[in-house]
């Protein structure tokens, strides 16, 4: 299968696949511990249903979504996912190109192997930057720094890693920074040779270039992976947020609220929004999947901030589900990642292309022009299903007579 034959993110997963050596593929695919939580996430979204409305005039449909000011092509974005540089060379760069590309928000990881500065000659406004808050706090002052000097849009601090979570097919397969690969996955590797030359080509792992200005003066790549283990996880408590809330001036988003009540304390800190997110299963394995505890949250927040979700999305139908259920935005990990492992920029921007067209057939297949309009009336409630009465006694017994 070529990139231009592939129909879906099932596909796109499939080109990565047969790229990438085994291990490195699965450093994206895999969970924590038994990976329920993984699964959970794509199978509550399918859980929920569709009804289409008839004789609705869905001629022109309509995807635009406003947050934070700006309009954008589409309702979804790029999640932040680190160490994207394993997968391919300059990933980061080409995620960012196709969201601007597409309109569509860029969220940098700050585990990125490429600079801050690097990733912001591309399109800084839409670029948003995720800080994973060191545990010397000096130094998350200097990303802040860093990402205001280069006009990266928002802020995303991710809570939803405090300690190290037990990612056990990682521990299995020596997927860690650098990766120490078994005899035979070494071999397995060498099927998957124009990834082992893009690799080794530039001298074998890449560096992390947001981290390296705070490690050892000419420390290399394992040295800085090194190095950034030393500072993350870090914990944060309300107080370091709103140590952030006070030194950031742009839009600061929580990403991995799953509680209600920590969604209205977001809001009531000053947040401007959160994404409900259990890192697509990478953290706690017993974590609700975010598109579960959506209402819960859009009912305890309301419209006080703006409701993201990411996690399991693998459809624009999911997409749509999302917004059903209350979510202003929702974002993407796994899928746009895939897609720049596959073929690069080319893969992310079909990745964009498939769930925008994919949300489109959607909006016209259940009779809603417009993305905004979607609303919980499209969603098939169990709950509210009337009981069928029996039939009336005579009827009965006449049914009777006749059997
Ligand atoms: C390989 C990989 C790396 C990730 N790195 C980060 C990261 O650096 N920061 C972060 O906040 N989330 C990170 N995440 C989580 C994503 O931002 C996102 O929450 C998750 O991928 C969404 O689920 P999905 O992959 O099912 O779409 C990572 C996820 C993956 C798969």
């Amino acid at each position: 299968m070529r990139l231009g034959e592939a129909l879906s993110i099932g596909d796109i997963e499939r080109l990565a696949k047969r790229r990438l050596p085994r291990v490195v593929y699965e450093g994206i695919a895999s969970g924590v511990e038994d990976e329920r939580g993984l699964v959970r996430n794509e199978t509550e979204f399918h859980r929920h249903r569709l009804v289409p409305r008839a004789f609705a005039d869905v001629t022109e449909r309509e995807q635009t979504a406003s947050l934070f000011g700006q309009t954008y092509a589409s309702p979804f974005g790029i999640s932040p996912t680190g160490i994207a540089g394993i997968f391919r060379r300059d990933a980061e760069l080409m995620l960012a190109r196709a969201a601007s590309e597409a309109r569509v928000p860029f969220v940098m990881s700050g585990a990125s192997m490429v600079s801050i500065e690097r990733v912001a000659q591309i399109d800084p406004a839409n670029t948003w930057f995720q800080l994973y808050a060191a545990r010397d706090a000096k130094i998350s002052d200097d990303f802040l720094r860093r990402a205001r000097d280069t006009g990266l849009g928002a802020l995303v601090l991710t809570v939803d890693n405090p300690v190290s979570p037990k990612r056990e097919r990682d521990v299995r397969n020596g997927f860690r920074l650098p990766p120490k690969l078994a005899p035979l996955d070494m071999l397995e590797a060498l099927l998957h040779l124009p990834w082992v030359i893009d690799y080794l080509r530039h001298g074998g792992m890449p560096i992390m270039e947001t981290w390296a200005p705070y490690a050892a003066p000419g420390a290399g790549a394992a040295e800085v992976a090194r190095f950034f283990r030393t500072q993350s996880p870090s914990i944060q408590t309300w107080r370091d947020l709103d140590g952030f809330r006070r030194s950031w001036p742009g839009k600061l988003v929580v990403k991995g609220i799953m509680r209600p009540s920590d969604a209205v304390r977001c809001a009531e800190h000053g947040v401007d929004g959160i994404v409900i997110s259990n890192h697509g299963g990478k953290a706690l394995d017993r974590a609700p999947a975010p598109i579960e505890i959506l209402p819960h949250i859009k009912a305890a927040v309301g419209e006080r901030l703006a409701v993201m979700l990411d996690s399991g999305v693998r459809r624009g139908s999911d997409i749509v589900v999302a917004r059903c259920l209350g979510a202003d935005f929702v974002f993407i990990g796994r899928a746009t990642l895939y897609g720049v492992a596959a073929t690069g920029l080319a893969g992310a921007s079909r990745v964009l292309d498939i769930l925008r067209e994919e949300i489109d057939t959607t909006l016209g297949l259940i009779g809603c022009p417009r993305f905004d309009a979607l609303g919980p009336d499209f969603i098939l409630n169990r709950a509210a299903e009337p009981t069928v009465s029996p039939a009336p006694p005579d009827r009965q017994s006449r049914l009777v007579e006749r059997i």
